[in-house]
């Protein structure tokens, strides 16, 4: 209901924040009804949050292979950490050696440009062997076709590729100068007809004026999802209240985005309601070099890694031991740039259990 407060004298005002209050409130109605699962980030669901813990089935890794890139987007974080350097082939293969021992389901592979890197059909292929459900690939989508449609034949089920523009020359500005869009289209088209592809569209000053046409061209190339994301230097939403795209219910993450967005709730940053402790340590890990993170986000911004990979058995303890010590918003990094899913997700861990607590 309207406050006096709230009451504003400008109609085009009024509409707007009205909208803003009805669409708060959807939100919230939607909240309430929605599980995890279909929220599109495929192995996030109400069970695994409710059963979560440091001894529940390691669901993800994402392992960076190496800082080597072809691109220089001018926002990338990841290139500058000094962990981040290129995995040795017997490096990466005892690190998944360990993580097949300790029963790991999924597997993300980034970078950096993880198809620059040597052995990345080999690493692909033994995760297949392992029956790892999912495997997936962060990629700039600047390699050969013949080379990705490999990646498949190898055992590569899901492709996260970037493409932050709906025209070359903004693509152009987007990647650092690199003149490549019309491949990485053709790229993206062509896998999306074979596998699971999304999409993710980072946003900042440079390209938030072409957002939504970018979104309907990410759509027109046939993908499984879209992801947008505002850069962590840009953080800011995306205007969408008067934007309405018929083809929204196809794409669940994009859906969950733009509601947020819609709601003026930013994708980053945690507020004084949110979950203080971080359950998705627990069983979810990202790694870089010989070291483990909270997480993908935490490592690009610089954050330490809670422990090395050199020992199996302390890999769970060290997560629990940092989950159980650590204060999300005393740190600086999770208080000002935990994405809304996480959020989400350790929210609804306390609401399901308080169990390690
Ligand atoms: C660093 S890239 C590595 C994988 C691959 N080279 C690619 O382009 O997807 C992984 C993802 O991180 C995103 N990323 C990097 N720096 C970021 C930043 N400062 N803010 C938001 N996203 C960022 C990229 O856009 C990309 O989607």
């Amino acid at each position: 209901m309207f406050k006096a407060k709230e009451r504003v004298e400008d109609p085009a005002t009024l509409s707007e924040s009205k909208a803003k209050i009805i669409s708060k409130e959807l939100l919230g109605w939607r909240r309430n009804k929605m599980k995890l699962e279909s929220i599109g980030f495929y192995t996030l669901s109400d069970d695994r949050c409710k059963n979560g813990s440091h001894k529940s089935p390691l669901w993800r890794t994402e392992i960076l292979l190496g800082d080597k890139c072809n691109f220089k987007c001018p926002y990338c974080r990841t290139a500058n950490n000094l962990y981040n350097r290129q995995l040795t082939k017997d490096k990466l293969f005892f690190i998944l050696g360990n993580l097949f021992d300790i029963k790991i389901k999924n597997i993300r592979f980034s970078g950096g440009e993880p198809t620059l890197y040597k052995y990345l059909p080999e690493a692909i292929a033994f995760c297949y062997w392992q029956n790892i459900k999912r495997i997936a690939i962060s990629t700039n989508g600047s390699a050969d076709l013949d080379y990705y449609k490999k990646l498949i034949d190898y055992g590569v089920n899901d492709f996260s590729i970037s493409l932050d523009a709906c025209c070359g020359s903004t693509a152009k500005i987007m990647s650092g100068g690199i003149d490549m869009f019309n491949k990485i289209i053709h790229n993206i088209a062509e896998l999306s007809k074979l596998t699971y592809v999304t999409v993710g569209i980072v946003f900042d000053e440079n390209n938030i004026n072409q957002i939504q046409e970018t979104i309907k061209f990410t759509h027109n190339l046939g993908v499984s999802d879209i992801r947008i994301i505002p850069s962590a230097q840009y953080n800011k939403c995306a205007i969408f209240n008067n934007f309405n795209f018929e083809f929204i219910d196809k794409y669940p993450i994009l859906k969950y985005r733009i509601n947020n967005f819609k709601a003026g709730n930013n994708i980053r940053g945690l507020s004084e309601r949110d979950n203080s402790k971080c359950p998705l340590v627990l069983d979810d890990i990202a790694i870089a070099g010989n070291y483990h993170y909270p997480c993908i986000i935490y490592l690009r911004e610089q954050g330490g890694p809670i422990g090395n990979l050199n020992i199996i058995e302390n890999i769970r303890s060290d997560r629990l031991n940092w989950y159980m010590k650590h204060n999300c918003h005393e740190d600086k990094i999770c208080r000002n740039n935990c994405l809304d899913v996480c959020k989400e997700y350790n929210n609804r861990w306390k609401e399901f259990n308080d169990k390690i607590n």
